[in-house]
């Protein structure tokens, strides 16, 4: 697909039409950040949360364009502009493309959120190497593919930051998740490299590391399971998107500007 025809479907606001609500003194104001496997879950409130701190936001998705329309929009009604654009980011020619057009028509991005992951979840005795490298794939190569893709933009802004989601499990293991587990641990290695790499070029580099979140990786777990789950978290109860996206607006905010290489937890007290 040429760059013309996969800007179809892209948008920006028209401030011209609607000017928007948000204060001039929000944090991130003046910042465009893209944000990856952002049409729901945990990359839709980050969405919300950075366009509320004055951010401008690409939102890649990889399937529901009217989903990440939806995101858009509601990005759009409180005055950021939006861009959102498909693409796989497994696959790193898709990744290349979607910097073309974002560079070409939303600007350099100076965030970059790697939100986007899945879950192929079995015994380790009965996972084949599918599973196994879909999983790493996406999650850890997505990881990749993104930060190498735009690692230019980020280098020529003054304010480039860089989030990585990664789990609880990545930091404890997990029965049935050594895929999902190795490729989490792996991108909590990759953000610490990357921290003392490019602290040189004022970027700074940290990890946001989910406990149970209220989304549909976690809606489809049995219901006793859930309860096990519960019973292990201090907080006894699951955590909201939103308190993710609060804590991606601050690290990528001047106030966590001395913060690098670190893994924030976000789990209820589950793992300490
Ligand atoms: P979700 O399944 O609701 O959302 C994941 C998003 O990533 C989806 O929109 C999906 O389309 C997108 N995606 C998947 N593969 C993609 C690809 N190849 N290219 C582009 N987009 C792709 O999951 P949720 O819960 O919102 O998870 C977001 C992140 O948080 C993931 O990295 C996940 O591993 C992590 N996480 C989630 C936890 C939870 O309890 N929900 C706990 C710990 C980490």
């Amino acid at each position: 697909m040429s760059i013309e025809e996969s800007v179809k479907g892209i948008k920006a606001r028209d401030p011209a039409v609607n000017p928007g609500t948000r204060a001039s003194s929000q944090r991130l104001t003046g910042r465009k950040a893209l944000v990856t496997g952002a049409s729901r879950g945990i990359g839709r409130a980050i969405v919300e949360a950075l366009a509320e701190a004055g951010a401008d936001v690409a939102v890649n998705y990889r399937s529901s364009e009217e989903k990440a329309e939806m995101v858009a929009m509601g990005a759009e009604a409180i005055g950021a502009d939006t861009w959102t654009y498909r693409a796989d980011i497994s696959h790193i020619g898709e990744v290349e493309e979607m910097r073309a057009v974002v560079e070409k028509y939303f600007g350099k991005i100076d965030i970059l959120v790697n939100n986007a992951g899945i879950n192929v979840d079995m015994l380790f005795k009965k996972m084949d190497q599918e599973s196994w490298n879909k999983v790493i794939q996406v999650n850890l190569n997505g990881v990749f593919n993104c930060t190498s893709t735009f690692l230019d933009h980020l280098m020529e802004s003054e304010h480039g930051r860089i989030i990585n989601i990664t789990s609880i499990v990545g930091q404890m293991g997990n029965i049935g998740q050594a895929n999902y587990a190795a490729s989490k641990a792996g991108v909590i290695g990759m953000t610490k490299s990357l921290a003392k790499e490019l602290a040189r070029n004022k970027i700074t580099v940290n990890a946001i590391a989910p406990g149970f979140i209220e989304t549909d990786m976690v809606s489809g777990i049995p219901d006793k399971v859930k309860e096990k789950i519960l019973a292990q978290i201090p907080l006894r109860r699951f955590g909201m998107p939103e308190e993710i996206g609060k804590a991606v607006a601050f690290l990528t905010s001047d106030d966590a500007s001395y913060i690098t290489g670190h893994v924030l937890n976000i789990n209820g007290g589950m793992y300490i």
